[in-house]
Parts: structure tokens; sequence; C-alpha cells
């Protein structure tokens, strides 16, 4: 199904080539995006996608987008800051919605100069508005199923098959862009503790996932880490990571399981009292 471009990495540009398999494999991705226009000087020339700072996030249920806590603050949801669903392509496709609340985790706390942030993790509700293309009901996304929904479900151990997807750069540092389409890299789970620089840091909620070359990157933020093969089920949340795809430090992120946030996530978006209005 999956091109080979397209299995390649975030880190390589793939051609464009197959993208409505992997909007079809990815029905829940989600971008969180600002939609400041005050550009000025070199920014200006720059198209909107690329200079926008961004987030992934996915579906879980009606009207709820799963992200990173460290993508968006409530500041930027009074700027109007928007979710946007439905398409490969981050420049102006898909189908946006205005983010009417933020449930940033209780125990979220910021990463450190020597750490990664802890309970990374947000709720948005979302709504449309004068700008959501109206006939967007008539084909709403799907939303993805978290680990631990089900009875079978376990936790994640080491040497699992996840994938991750993302509007992220395609490097670290200097000279590195955003994609403009959405890409997705294979990669698998491994131990955090095995990587030098996230040793006494990490703890049992996070989980780490990388191949030689392989990673997601800054952008690819608060998206989704799901199961490669099977039923899609999300297991990880793109939380932080040391430089991208380095080889020694895999990319971190939010674990999701029975033990790991699935209480709150189920707490908070049943407990909305927006869910129970006709809307
Ligand atoms: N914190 C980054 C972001 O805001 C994500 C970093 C992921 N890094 C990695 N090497 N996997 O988008």
């Amino acid at each position: 199904m999956r091109s080979l471009a397209f299995a390649a990495a975030l880190l390589i540009a793939g051609p464009a080539a197959a993208q409505s398999a992997l909007l079809h494999g990815a029905p829940w991705q989600a971008e969180i995006y600002s939609n400041f226009s005050g550009w000025t000087g070199k920014d200006k020339a720059r198209p909107q996608y690329a200079r926008e700072e961004r987030c992934g996030g996915s579906l879980i249920a009606a009207g709820w987008i799963l992200t990173a806590a460290h993508c968006i603050d409530q500041d930027q949801v009074d700027r109007g800051w928007r979710v946007r669903l439905g398409t490969l392509d981050a420049r102006d496709g898909g189908v946006t919605y205005r983010i009417d609340r933020l449930v940033t985790h209780p125990d979220y706390r910021p990463e450190t100069k020597d750490g990664p942030p802890l309970n990374d993790l947000a709720l948005l509700h979302f709504v449309a508005d004068g700008q959501t293309d109206p006939s967007a009901a008539d084909h709403p996304p799907i939303p993805i199923r978290l680990n631990g929904s089900r009875a079978g479900d376990g936790a994640i151990g080491t040497g699992a098959d996840v994938t991750v997807t993302g509007w992220g750069k395609n490097k670290s540092g200097k000279g590195a862009r955003f994609s403009p389409m959405l890409r997705e890299v294979d990669v698998q789970t491994v131990s955090c503790n095995l990587a030098p620089g996230y040793r006494g840091k990490v703890n049992a909620a996070m989980l780490c996932a990388g191949a030689p070359g392989k990673d997601s990157c800054q952008g690819d933020s608060g998206g989704p880490l799901i199961l490669t093969y099977g039923e899609p089920v999300l297991v990880g949340v793109v939380s932080w990571g040391i430089g991208c795809g380095n080889g020694s430090n895999p990319g971190l992120y939010v674990r999701i399981d029975r033990n790991n946030y699935l209480d709150w996530i189920g707490q908070v978006t049943k407990a909305n009292p927006k869910l129970n209005r006709a809307n």
C-alpha cells in the first residue's frame, strides 16, 4: 500500500506520489496552527505554512484533539490558533476549526535545561465557525482508537513496529524545513534508558522510538505514534528529542495505555459539558 518513498522518513524528502494512500492511512491527523498574518521582513516572503508555528495532533473523539501540552497555551487559543483536519497539505487543504477549549494535563511540567517535559499532553475541543467549510459534516474525519481502550491492549514493550506522521522539519538545526505535505516514518520502540542523553531523565510514562536516520522532528510534536500493523491504535504522542535522527537518542513520546493517561483523557472528553450540547 505505502510507497517506498513515503516509508523513507520524515527526515528525508519524499516525492509527492502516494499522498492519498497516506491520508487514507492517517485520517485522524490534525494540524494545530497559528493564523497570525502580520509577518514582516524576510518572513513575509516565505509561504505561510513555512513560517507558522505548528504542531500535530490526533482526533480521538468527535470534537477532541489530543496533542502535546508544550504545543499550545491559553494565550495562543485566545489569539485564534486553529485546528486543521482532513488533508495531507498543510498549506490550504482540509477543513479548519476554532479551538474553544484547552485542557492541559494538570501535572504538565515544561522541559528543563537537562530533561524532557513531564506529562506533555493537552486536549483541545474544537467547533465549526465562519471559516469552517460547511460541507465538512458530509465527510467527518475518523478518530483513532487509544491504546488501552480494549481489554486485550497492553503496554508497548521494546521492539514494536510503530509509525509517526507529521508536517515537521526534515532535520534539526540550520537549513531545516517544514514539510508542506504530511509525511510518515516507520520506527521501532527502544529502551529510553539506553539513550545516553535520556538516562536518568525519563520515566515510565514515556516511550522511545527510532531507527537509524529515522525520527520525528520539530513541528511533529503532538502528532500520533501508531502501531504500524493491524488496526491503527494510538500508542504515543510526539514530545521531545535531542536533535533529530542522530542515531544515539531516539524520539521521545508520551506513552498512551491503561496505566498512562487513558483515565485522564476519558474523564476530560466525557465530562466536558460541550459534548452534551447540540453543536
Ligand atoms: N518538541 C518537538 C516539537 O515541538 C518534537 C521533537 C521531537 N524530536 C525528536 N527527535 N523526535 O515539535
